[in-house]
């Protein structure tokens, strides 16, 4: 049976100039003003196909197919999202009420989804998930990660992940997000188990693997055992660090290469020249310290020391209940220290990083044409505006989808 597709949901190899752009970051320094940011303004984009294959000065702009005006507006690429636990049922209202009363975050919150998500159907996970990548869509993510970890049984994870890369190619197997309930009592097994025959089941869907590298979680000798396992059977690393204490996890992601070291609030010196030494890309979640009322990571002592910062939602019911990078862009300008060029970058090409990606998070010839035109007339507007819904339209491989 042949499927219909509108015209309007398909990208068409006709041109397409977007022009009238008062602002557009591209996120390559040669195309536009040398900052990171390579920013033009008067500038217009061609798309053809799914990808961009000319930005520029408008008035230089080749002739196309069609012609579209952007009235003034920014535009920007759409936002990546490397970090985020989307598939779970429930959420944790009470908990977050008694942190606003005072009670610290802990990992133990954690069962409480892990217990709502294995009671769920199929299909109720999948209606969770779909609606909060709605959510996320409408606030300008184009491409996003997420992870299993709310499962913790060999069934839960490979469900987990499978109903995942359904929605998106960055999967992450994160079966050591806390010990199973289950093994409580034998911590050790339930490495054996996450090393084993859940990372065989769960493998196939998956392209990362992941570990919450924590008190109360991990340590960092079990993160090594479970992340090397991983990276043998064909998983790339990435690893939940220093999110409430000082750890090993940042060392640790840097040792294995990881792509991203993930929260990176409790940092040594130690932790800071080794990711600058390294690939490892630092990815900070402010959503996170905004709903555990956490101490901030120091962005701004990352990027001076030549780190790669990403900027991410960290999306999950326990810890930053968020699906807005915008929202994101805004507490890391006003709270970690970030101007609102780099934090704009860290959303974007900062993501792709982290997700060892080039084909996204700019907009350059050859790049996919994931673009955002923001209802401003500058992407300083995203931190200056907060809480705003400035994302006016967002295109996904030459799409107009919102
Ligand atoms: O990234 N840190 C571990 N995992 C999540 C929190 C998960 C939860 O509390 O449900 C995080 O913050
Ligand atoms: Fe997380």
């Amino acid at each position: 049976n042949a499927t219909t597709v509108s015209p309007a949901h398909s990208a068409s190899t006709a041109s397409t100039l977007i022009t009238n752009i008062a602002a557009l970051v591209t996120n390559n320094p040669s195309l536009g003003d040398n900052s990171p940011l390579g920013l033009i303004q008067d500038a217009a984009v061609v798309i053809e196909g799914d990808r961009v294959v000319w930005t520029g000065d408008q008035s230089k702009a080749p002739a196309t197919d069609n012609r579209l005006d952007a009235g003034g507006r920014a535009v920007v690429p759409g936002f990546v999202d490397s970090h985020s636990h989307l598939v779970f049922a429930g959420d944790r209202t009470a908990e977050f009420n008694a942190r606003m009363s005072g009670r610290s975050y802990t990992a133990g919150g954690i069962r409480t989804t892990v217990a709502a998500t294995r009671a769920a159907s199929d299909e109720e996970l999948e209606v969770n998930l779909t609606r909060y990548l709605h959510e996320a869509l409408h606030q300008g993510t184009t491409t996003f990660e997420t992870k299993s970890g709310y499962g913790l049984t060999v069934e839960d994870e490979a469900r987990a992940l499978r109903i995942a890369s359904a929605h998106t190619d960055e999967v992450t197997y994160l079966g050591a997000h806390i010990v199973s309930p289950d093994y409580a009592d034998d911590p050790t097994a339930y490495v054996a188990l996450v090393t084993g025959e859940m990372l065989d089941a769960c493998a196939p869907y998956a392209r990362w693997i992941d570990v919450f590298c924590e008190k109360g979680a991990f340590d960092g000798d079990q993160a090594r055992a479970i992340l090397t396992a991983g990276k043998a059977k064909g998983l790339h690393p990435r690893v939940h660090a220093n999110q409430l204490t000082h750890g090993p996890g940042v060392q640790l992601a840097v040792e294995l290469d990881a792509a991203s070291a993930d929260h990176c609030t409790h940092l040594t010196d130690a932790d800071i020249d080794a990711l600058a030494n390294g690939r490892t890309v630092a990815t900070l979640l402010p959503g996170a310290e905004f709903s555990t009322r956490a101490q901030w990571p120091n962005a701004r002592r990352l990027l001076d020391a030549g780190v790669t910062v990403a900027l991410s939602t960290d999306c999950n019911p326990g810890s930053s209940f968020t699906s807005s990078v915008p929202f994101c862009i805004a507490l890391a300008v006003r709270d970690m220290g970030m101007t609102p060029d780099e934090a704009v970058w860290s959303a974007t090409a900062g993501g792709a990083a982290a997700l060892r990606r080039d084909d996204i998070g700019r907009l350059t010839p050859g790049a996919r044409a994931d673009l955002l035109v923001l209802d401003a007339p500058s992407h300083v507007h995203l931190a200056y505006r907060p809480g705003v819904p400035l994302v006016s339209e967002v295109w996904r491989r030459g799409v107009r989808i919102v």
